[in-house]
């Protein structure tokens, strides 16, 4: 018998706008390893046993898949399109054809419009779907102000127009958004970025706190089935640590539970995604029981080893020296020479 967790019993996390959402939700990227029918049965089991919040993209390839899940538990009456609160992504090969993009995910996931739409990366560059680590795309080129605005106006225009409810940003950093918020007329309600044990992202995270702008934590359990482009051999697997074992064990889980209590805790909305219902129905009940100790809290905050997963060398553009020209390490925008954390397109 699957296990169902009543929504109403599931914390909220309420947004700058007074609107709520659930504090967890179902990740549906496959990985490359999990096809379209997999991830939308789990996606249809998760309804099923209570999950409301569901992180889709244009680029997971399974929008439509997804989309006659959420056709069917409409007309089934298993739930109403408001009782979800649907998240998808334009895919960077459709910056300059956003209103086209959102339209098809809309139409793909048959929910009439998307409670919140990310720009999926600040920047055009992209790569074909299961490339490897190696993969360069010649037409790629560094972050640029004017090109993420471009962008960002057209999400504006399509909240103006009742298509989306909610703008958020996606793998963006300090610098990046210091240069761009002061010029968008509607500020993005949440970022969703990389969060699990082993990479807090602390700077980013209390910025966005700090700005009103709701973290929202990927890969929260360290993506032990990531693509293996993604795959390092330096990489750590946060539910490996000693500490994470240590805790689950005095709470009688899995590690991967320890993880997703420290997210829920420390105040971002982790999305894990997986196709066995034990694991997901398991992921959503955790977060409405025996949260973890201020004790436990501390030792999860000292497991940050700056482990980033998805590094984004795939997005590379001539001239990058490795992949930690993306992420503006040393404060600044790419390229630019200017003091940390300035404004403005060179
Ligand atoms: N915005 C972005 O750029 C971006 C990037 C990456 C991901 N995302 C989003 O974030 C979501 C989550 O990331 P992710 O899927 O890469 O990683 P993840 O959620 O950290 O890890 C998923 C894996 O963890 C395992 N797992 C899940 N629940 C478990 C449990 N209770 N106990 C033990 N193992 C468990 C499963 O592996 P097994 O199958 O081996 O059990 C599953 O495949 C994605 O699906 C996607 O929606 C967004």
């Amino acid at each position: 018998m699957m296990e169902f967790v009543n929504p109403a019993s599931v914390p909220k996390v309420r947004l700058r706008t007074g609107e709520e959402l659930p504090c967890v939700g179902m990740g549906t990227f496959g990985s490359d390893r999990f096809a379209p029918e997999q991830v939308s049965a789990a996606v249809a089991g998760a309804i099923r046993c209570g999950y409301r919040l569901f992180d889709c993209a244009a680029c997971y390839g399974n929008e439509d898949q997804i989309g006659r899940v959420f056709r069917d538990a409409f007309d089934e009456g298993t739930v109403k399109r408001e009782d979800l609160f649907i998240m998808t992504k334009v895919w960077n090969d459709m910056h300059e054809r956003v209103e086209e993009s959102c339209k098809k995910s809309v139409e793909d996931l048959c929910c009439d419009y998307a409670d919140l739409f990310f720009i999926h990366w600040p920047f055009p560059n992209y790569h074909e779907p299961g490339c490897d680590a190696d993969a360069r795309n010649p037409a790629s080129k560094p972050f640029s102000v004017e090109e993420f605005l471009r962008t960002y106006r057209q999400c504006e225009a399509l909240l103006e127009k009742g298509l989306i409810r909610n703008i958020g940003v996606s793998n963006m950093t300090v610098p990046k958004l210091e240069a761009t918020l002061p010029l968008m007329r509607i500020a993005p309600v949440a970022c969703e970025m990389e969060l699990h044990p082993c990479f807090q992202q602390r700077e980013l995270f209390d910025y966005l706190v700090a700005h009103g702008i709701q973290p929202i934590g990927f890969m929260p359990l360290g993506s032990p089935q990531r693509p293996e482009r993604d795959m390092f051999p330096d990489d750590v697997a946060d539910l490996q640590m000693p500490e994470m074992k240590q805790i689950a064990a005095a709470h009688g889980v899995h590690p991967a539970i320890v993880a997703l209590k420290w997210a829920r805790q420390r105040g971002q909305i982790p999305i894990p995604f997986s196709i066995h219902e034990a694991e997901y129905a398991g992921n959503l009940k955790a977060m409405t029981q025996d949260p973890l100790t201020e004790e436990e809290m501390s030792v999860v905050a000292t497991l940050e080893r700056n482990n980033r997963l998805v590094k984004g060398q795939v997005f590379l553009w001539e001239g990058a020296k490795d992949w930690h020209d993306l992420w503006d390490e040393d404060g600044r925008l790419w390229g630019h020479t200017d003091s940390p954390n300035t404004t403005g397109e060179s």
